[in-house]
């Protein structure tokens, strides 16, 4: 495991990783992009809260190692999960809707010299172009929370085998809080408000 100033140079690291798509597209051909889409062509490398280190913190949490095949839902241009291939060596599936970033994703697997481990597709997280009980982890950073959490989580469970993990870093309340979360947030609120 990397520790926190290592994790905070790969994510320089991984800025430089991609570079804009050359050549140049045109103003209608930019219009025509989605969102995601746009930020991939920026070179936007991820977009979610807490960068590697909080990638860092899900696998941990998932107890995922080499032996582990995980799955990132939305994994946008694949820094996370070419994260995850490169300091664990487990092996990742990336699924995204936005073309484009899957195509940067599989350039970043080819730049850090990890293709073999992560792999990348375009899908959809409600339906998922998987067999049942094939991951021991799904992982979302920032995409259950624009999601149907209803549909999407059933579908990440179907995928799932047994006692397998759903790990996510998502901006999101839910009606009810496990007492000790709320604890727990309420302590993180006032940490940061000193
Ligand atoms: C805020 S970005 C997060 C990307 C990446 N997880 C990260 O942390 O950099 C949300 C991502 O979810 C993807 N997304 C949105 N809806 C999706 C769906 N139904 N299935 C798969 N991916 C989806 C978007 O294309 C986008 O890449």
């Amino acid at each position: 495991m990397s520790s926190f100033s290592e994790t905070g140079r790969l994510d320089m690291q991984a800025q430089r990783d991609i570079t804009p798509r050359k050549p140049k597209l045109s103003v209608k051909e930019v219009e025509a992009l989605g969102y995601y889409d746009f930020m991939s062509y920026l070179g936007v490398p991820y977009y979610h809260v807490g960068g590697l280190t909080s990638t860092k913190k899900l696998a941990e949490l998932c107890r995922i190692d080499s032996t582990k095949k995980i799955l990132m839902v939305g994994c946008g241009t694949g820094f996370s999960a070419c994260y995850l291939a490169r300091k664990i060596g487990c092996e990742v599936i990336g699924i995204d809707i936005a073309e484009l970033s899957i195509e940067k994703a599989k350039e970043r697997a080819k730049k850090q010299g990890v293709s073999d481990k992560a792999k990348f597709r375009v899908g959809n997280a409600y339906a998922l172009p998987f067999e049942p009980g094939t991951f021991d982890a799904v992982i979302t950073e920032f995409v259950s929370q624009f999601l149907d959490r209803k549909r999407a989580f059933k579908e990440f469970a179907r995928v799932l085998k047994p006692r397998a993990y759903v790990g996510i870093n998502e901006m999101y309340r839910e009606k009810e809080i496990p007492a000790k979360a709320t604890e727990e947030i309420a302590q993180a609120e006032k940490n940061w408000r000193k």
